[in-house]
């Protein structure tokens, strides 16, 4: 839907998402080029801001980058690029360090010569101490930080409220749709729709999360950067591998809230309701296996005692240390009437990451030309089948000043983006029925919960994609018709996202990481291990 041409300003780089991705790459672009950040919401609502655990980094003298890559690999189940992981473990510690001259205040110990030191906490799948944090909320002390300094730079315009719709190729002036050139974006407090061209556009949008009835994620992961990559012409892989966070608050008025794997870090006891431990039944390392498999393990017991939850319990390390390590968690779980000094926590799992995404090389360039995916909307081959806890905030981190220097490189030489047209709304009206898109939401993510969740069957994989043909054809007739809102392009990011993890988890005919199948329990040992990589060439 578009009109007549514009050929308003330009943008030197147009970065779509302001989490710790968005934002790394801004911040070392800013100064050197012109770049506006766009995002849904106000510039913090982000995962990155949530982020409770911490950023995994080898400081300590007895680990090793080595060590490192060896537990990453491990989690990975075989399908990360060891290259890849190589890069992103080696430039943690440097990365780490700019977060720290900005001004992230990681939280500290003292040794015992009365001197301080970084205080490392372990979560699942690490074999030493190597995550930094601040105390139980990182995320939200590094996305303020980065926020701070963004507001300060040279040369950022920010447009907050504003959702991209879909990003414009040269295909909308005759070209082969190789090529980026910019993308529209709904101002929602306004309902008006504008064109931003550029000469380098990033998608840093984040995961897909939403798409599952239960999660760990604000409401705006839905998936919308890998939904418009895919609509653009880009290849997406690894979609089947969704991860599911072991420990979320159970309780019915607590939406989403997570309780850090760093409570298991720190001594958490998984228990039945019988007061039984279960984890040792399941892995070596119990309670810090990797999230797979404590997740697994938790579906297991809740489907086989037919509980509701399971409990986790840290009342038996001292007060002061619970309250000084998780004041977050502390006082949101008191809130709702749990002690957690003195008593379990309910929790269950619920979606939390989104391992695959639009396929990058090592700085994040994508299939089309001038367009980059940086963070949690990317699959970089870092995580694999698995991602291994508080990589992700270090993926971001590296990868957005790898993307950030490689723009910078090729500036000088990327000519303006042509006149394009306006956005057309002349053929749409408003929406008479918008308990359509409300009920879409609620199916699209009951069925993914129910069909495509953490145990997965062949016939439930066909019984979700018979349901998601249906409802893309009906979005996709909605869209056609009615006037864009906030709510529509997101059900639409929702259903393409289900559609494609959908496909990726029916194309693996194994079990793998995060993909958990009854009818193929075990990974394929007859062949090497293979991305699932999906192109929309292929129809
Ligand atoms: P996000 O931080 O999610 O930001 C996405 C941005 O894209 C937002 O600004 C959003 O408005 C914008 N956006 C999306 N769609 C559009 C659109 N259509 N138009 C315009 N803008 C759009 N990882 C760790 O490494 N360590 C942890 O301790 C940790 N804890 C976590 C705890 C929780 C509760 C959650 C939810 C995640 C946690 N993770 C953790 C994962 C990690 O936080 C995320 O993977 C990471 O923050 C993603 O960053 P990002 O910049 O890619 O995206
Ligand atoms: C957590 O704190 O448990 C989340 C860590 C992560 O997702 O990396």
């Amino acid at each position: 839907m578009s009109g007549g041409h514009a050929s308003g300003p330009v943008h030197d780089v147009l970065v779509i998402g302001s989490g710790a991705a968005g934002l790394t790459v801004a911040l070392n672009l800013a100064g050197r080029a012109g770049v506006a950040v766009l995002c849904k919401d106000v510039l913090r609502e982000t995962s990155t801001y949530y982020a409770q655990g911490g950023v995994a980094a080898v400081l300590d003298d007895k680990d090793s980058t080595e060590s490192h890559m060896k537990d990453t690999l491990a989690a990975g189940a075989g399908l990360c690029r060891p290259e890849v992981v190589r890069m992103v473990v080696e430039n943690a510690r440097g990365a780490v360090q700019r977060l720290i001259d900005y001004g992230v205040d990681f939280s500290r110990r003292e040794r015992k010569d009365g001197s301080l030191e970084y205080h490392l906490t372990r979560e699942g799948g690490h074999s030493h101490r190597r995550v930094l944090h601040v105390s139980d909320a990182t995320g939200a002390a590094i996305e303020a930080t980065l926020e701070d300094r963004l507001r300060a730079a040279p040369g950022v315009t920010v447009f907050e409220h504003h959702a991209v719709i879909d990003l414009i190729t040269d295909r909308k002036t005759g070209g082969e749709g190789k090529r980026c050139l910019g993308a529209y974006a709904l101002d929602a407090r306004t309902g008006r729709v504008s064109l931003f061209r550029a000469r380098f556009v990033v998608l840093a949008t984040g995961g897909a999360s939403k798409v599952y009835l239960y999660t760990s994620n604000p409401d705006g992961t839905t998936g919308d950067g890998i939904a418009m990559a895919w609509r653009a012409g880009c290849r997406v892989a690894n979609m089947e591998f969704a991860q599911f966070h072991p420990t979320c608050l159970f309780h019915p008025s607590a939406k989403s809230f997570l309780i850090s794997e760093a409570v298991r870090g720190e001594g958490g006891r998984l228990l039945r309701p019988d007061g039984g431990r279960f984890m040792d039944d399941f892995h070596p390392m119990a309670e810090l296996a990797p999230r797979d498999i404590v997740a697994r393990a938790i579906d297991h017991e809740m489907k086989r005692l037919g509980i509701d939850c399971v409990h986790l319990d840290i009342s038996h390390q001292p007060a002061d240390f619970v309250i000084a390590h998780f004041p977050t968690i502390y006082r949101r779980c008191l809130e709702f009437g749990i002690d957690i000094t003195r008593q379990p926590i309910p929790v269950v799992p619920a979606a939390h990451y989104t391992c695959g995404g639009i396929l990058v090389n090592d700085c994040g360039r994508t299939d089309l030309d001038n367009l980059y995916a940086v963070g949690e909307v990317s699959c970089t081959g870092l995580h694999g089948a698995n991602r291994m806890a508080s990589n992700s905030l270090l993926e971001c981190l590296v990868y957005g000043e790898a993307a950030a220097n490689d723009i910078e490189a090729a500036l000088a030489a990327a000519p303006a983006p042509p006149g394009l047209p306006e956005w057309d709304e002349s053929r749409v009206t408003d929406s008479d029925e918008e308990v359509v898109i409300a009920h879409n939401w609620d199916e699209v993510r009951r069925f993914m919960w129910d069909y495509v969740g953490i145990v997965r069957t062949d016939k439930r994989l066909a019984r979700a994609k018979r349901r998601i043909d249906m409802l893309n054809a009906e979005i996709a007739e909605y869209y056609g018709n009615f006037r864009v809102t906030p709510d529509l392009l997101e059900l639409r990011g929702l259903a393409t996202v289900a559609d494609l993890t959908i496909r990726c988890a029916m194309a693996r005919k194994e079990s793998r990481g995060l993909h958990y199948s009854l009818d193929h329990p075990h990974p394929d040992a007859s062949r090497p291990p293979r991305d699932t990589v999906l192109s929309p060439l292929d129809g």
